[in-house]
């Protein structure tokens, strides 16, 4: 029962600004510990479970990107990104090969994301949910800003959403087939739950941040270097 990855790298990195942040050009062939973003995260999807990986990317980078990747020895496709994350994820799922059980999808962006979160999502899919996402509790207190002022929002009840986000291939297949034209949807669970599917929660990682800003890359790199990551 392949599981397949769709690996979306095809983003403009503009929080980044002028930063040399891990080094230059796209974010996803930027480094930490001399290895960029995009293996560190297809190193982890393979350790986790995954089986065939679809990387999407800005053309013009596709040939760095595939010499990143050398040496892995299963099967990677290439594709292009499109204007927003959610172009990009529909052109990798253009590229499957039939019907996969499992899709997960994943940010190149979240380099750290422990295997046993992907190896967590994968059986969450396999065990009968079609639509599941690692989360974590929220550290900061929460404040809605309303016209007039703000309100206190209980964060007990709330929780930051990760990736590798996974599924049923049939079920995520459909969901982008129906995709609704106005809406944007910034991860993959939210565009099948407009088709009704059910979100399932299992536990991320504080590890699987999104590498954003210059100074992730200092957090996430001082996390390899002590060997917590
Ligand atoms: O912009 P955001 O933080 O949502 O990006 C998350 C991931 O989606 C990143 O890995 C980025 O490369 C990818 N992305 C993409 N195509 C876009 C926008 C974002 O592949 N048009």
């Amino acid at each position: 029962e392949p599981v397949v990855a769709i690996v979306v790298a095809a983003g403009s990195g503009v929080r980044l600004g002028n930063s040399s942040a891990g080094g230059h050009g796209p974010k996803a062939l930027r480094k930490l510990s001399g290895v960029p973003l995009l293996r560190h995260s297809i190193d982890r999807l393979i350790a986790g479970g995954v089986d065939r990986v679809v990387v999407v990317s800005r053309p013009e980078f596709r040939k760095q990107m595939r010499a990143t990747l050398a040496g892995i020895d299963l099967p990677i496709t290439f594709t292009d990104g499109g204007a927003t994350r959610t172009d990009s994820v529909r052109n990798g799922l253009r590229v499957l090969e039939g019907v996969p059980p499992v899709i997960l999808v994943h940010d190149a962006a979240r380099p750290l994301v422990p295997a046993e979160v992907v190896s967590r999502v994968i059986a969450a899919v396999r065990g009968g949910s079609s639509t599941v996402i690692p989360v974590i509790s929220l550290i900061d207190s929460v404040r809605a800003v309303e016209p007039h002022g703000s309100r206190v929002v209980d964060r007990s009840g709330l929780r930051a959403v990760q990736t590798p986000q996974g599924f049923d291939g049939a079920t995520l297949i459909d969901a982008y087939d129906h995709l609704p034209a106005d809406t944007l949807f910034t991860d993959d669970a939210s565009v099948c739950e407009a088709q009704g599917s059910e979100v399932a929660l299992v536990e991320g990682s504080v590890l699987s941040m999104k590498i954003t800003r210059p100074h992730d890359f200092l957090f996430a790199e001082a996390l390899l270097q002590a060997g917590l990551a």
